[in-house]
């Protein structure tokens, strides 16, 4: 029987104004997933290692195989696969965990049945896992775990989906603090509706950004990266939220704001330098806290989803 071991990007999503539509992967943490063939046509969840138990083990709760049961069924296959889920990515920590296992899943599977799919092609059936664990239908990022580089979803079905110009010497700094938020729970404080004023800035804010990465202009992108829609209502579940962004861009950060639907927050950083300060001084603050965390310093990851 044959298998196949992956591995799938962290991913920082929303990008501020760019919510439910953007996001892009990092370098420094990912989901490991190896799928082993079986002779019978069942998927089954043999082992997750990372999550101290707390990930449900059940093919039909599971992001991973929630995924790759949802591409079985579009392939009509009957094959049937191990899976075991190494996690690297703290769920409910905002960098896009449980998309992650999703994409690896669905990834490794088509791999094993001889790609049918494109990676492009396959960011449907991720979503249709990701579901299970944030009760929503977006590709914010699944897309960039499975393309890499920065992407914008215009629509899910049909499937158009974009990679995005941006500015070569971008760095991407998370913060992520040992605190859970859930990302159906953090969309479920949301407003059901918002006013003109709100969605015309929402708007602005948007183009801004498309328009500030395609011509790498700094201003255009901090604009963009501000959100009317989520962040004033989530920031309040995300311990020193002001402190680090104020922290952020006293040390010389393009913009902040919350990744995915938090606890992680980023600062997009013009270069290494910029990016290495924000750091250190996110590093200097949080230990004065007292408080346990961790730190993602990056480059955009280009490359996306891969095989081993
Ligand atoms: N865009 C989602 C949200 C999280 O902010 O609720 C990431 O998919």
């Amino acid at each position: 029987m044959r298998s196949i071991t992956v591995k799938a990007p962290a991913t920082v999503a929303n990008l501020g104004s760019g919510f439910d539509l953007m996001g892009l992967a990092i370098h420094q943490t990912a989901d490991v997933v190896t799928v082993k063939e079986r002779s019978d046509n069942l998927v089954i969840l043999q082992e997750i290692i990372g999550d101290g138990g707390l990930l449900p083990r059940e093919t039909a709760e599971n992001t991973c195989t929630v995924a790759i049961v949802s591409l079985l069924k579009h392939l009509d296959s009957n094959k049937g696969f191990d899976v075991i889920l190494k996690k690297h990515i703290a769920f409910n920590s905002g960098l896009g965990s449980s998309a992650s296992s999703a994409v690896a899943g669905v990834f490794a599977v088509n791999a094993l049945l001889g790609n049918p799919l494109s990676k492009k092609e396959l960011i449907p059936f991720a979503v249709d896992g990701e579901y299970v664990a944030s009760k929503g239908f977006h590709g914010d990022n699944v897309a960039p775990c499975m393309l890499g580089g920065i992407t914008y979803i215009q629509s899910l079905n049909p499937l158009c989906i974009e990679q995005l110009a941006y500015p070569e010497n971008t760095f991407i700094v998370v913060l992520y603090q040992y605190v859970k938020v859930s990302t159906a729970e953090a969309r479920a404080i949301l407003p059901k509706q918002y006013d003109k004023a709100v969605v015309i800035q929402q708007t602005a804010r948007t183009a801004a950004l498309l328009t500030g990465l395609n011509t790498s202009n700094d201003k255009l992108i901090q604009f963009g990266l501000g959100d009317e829609i989520a962040t004033p209502y989530r920031k309040q579940l995300i311990p020193h939220f002001d402190t680090l962004e104020t922290e952020a861009m006293k040390n010389g950060a393009v913009g902040f704001n919350i990744s995915g639907s938090g606890p992680s927050v980023f600062a997009w950083c013009n270069g290494e330098e910029n990016a290495n300060q924000v750091k250190q001084a996110w590093q200097t603050f949080m230990q004065a806290e007292g408080q346990p965390f961790e730190i993602y310093c990056s480059p955009i990851n280009y490359e996306g989803v891969f095989i081993c």
